[in-house]
């Protein structure tokens, strides 16, 4: 579906990282945790391509906050990492821009029995909230979020808010345990078992280490990647990965935007 969206606000979390929310049609209420938007940041020629960005929340905003009608909302999280997410950062309250969305497959809640673990890495955070909301409803969930620094590590307290136990950790120290998000991870694995499924988002070396911990211990796990996309709808390839369908010597190809961004990590190449 293509709408066009106005800022209702747009300000920075962390430095370098920003929360938008923008009007959305209510359409956007029947998207999934994991499904994605593509944004047209600016009406001209420069940047051309649409950037992708995961849902973060989608909600509904009283009627009073609009003069008698309900006003649905879609809000993203953003990391500053060239053109398009600094002129991003720019815009104000009552700015427009132009979404494509909800695009590609999200994650599957699947059996509410057993625990969820969310495992985030910096920017990775950003489509595990809207998940979060989704899986509280009916199984615990856990959190474990990572970054090289503190001020990688964002909106923890929404996450509390939700009821969730929650484990920061920081690759220097600065917040939280000190270490990879993965060996924390592993560490509470070992202290508990029961039934689980692990949820993850975040950098390709965080996503290969999960991948290997789910493998190790049997755990279901899905994975979002990011990938490069230039038309966000399957037309131009620019986005592929190497699937494991038929082994390592004829490697399958998995379109991240038409078949993701969300993956069993089985589905998956890793080397
Ligand atoms: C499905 C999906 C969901 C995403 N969700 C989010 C999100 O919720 N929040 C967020 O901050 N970012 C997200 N991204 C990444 C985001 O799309 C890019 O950071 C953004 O397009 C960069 O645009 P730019 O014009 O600022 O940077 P550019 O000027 O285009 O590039 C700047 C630098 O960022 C790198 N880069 C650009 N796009 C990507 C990409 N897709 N993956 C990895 N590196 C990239 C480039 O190689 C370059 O080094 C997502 C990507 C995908 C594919
Ligand atoms: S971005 Fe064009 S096929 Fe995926």
């Amino acid at each position: 579906m293509l709408f066009k969206s106005m800022v209702l606000s747009n300000h920075e979390v962390s430095p370098g990282y920003y929360r938008m929310r923008v009007t959305a049609p209510p359409e956007l209420l029947s998207a999934s945790p994991g499904q994605f938007v593509m944004v047209k940041v600016r009406d001209s020629i420069d940047p051309l391509l649409r950037r992708p960005f995961g849902i973060f929340d989608i909600g509904v905003l009283p009627a009073a906050y609009d003069g008698g009608c309900e006003q649905v909302y879609l809000e993203m999280l953003y990391k500053v990492v060239g053109k398009g997410t600094a002129m991003m950062a720019t815009l104000h309250n009552g700015d427009v821009l132009d979404f494509l969305a909800p695009l590609g497959n999200g994650f599957r809640m699947g059996n509410p029995q057993g625990e969820k673990v969310l495992v985030g890495g910096g920017i990775g955070l950003a489509p595990l909230y809207f998940l979060a909301k989704k899986l509280v409803e009916n199984s615990k969930v856990r959190l474990f979020i990572g970054g090289r620094t503190r001020e990688d590590i964002l909106c923890v307290t929404e996450f509390e808010r939700l009821g969730i136990e929650t484990y920061v950790s920081t690759d220097d120290g600065t917040l939280g345990a000190c270490g990879l998000v993965t060996e924390v991870m592993e560490r509470h694995l070992t202290e508990d078992g029961g039934d689980k499924t692990i949820f993850s988002c975040g950098p390709m070396p965080m996503l290969q280490a999960v991948a290997d911990i789910a493998r190790r211990r049997s755990i279901a796990c899905q994975v979002s990647l990011e990938a490069h996309m230039a038309c966000g709808m399957g037309a131009c390839l620019g986005c592929v990965v190497k699937g494991s369908e038929h082994g390592d010597s004829h490697p399958d190809y998995r379109c991240v935007c038409k078949e993701g961004p969300v993956f069993n990590f089985q589905q998956l190449m890793w080397v």
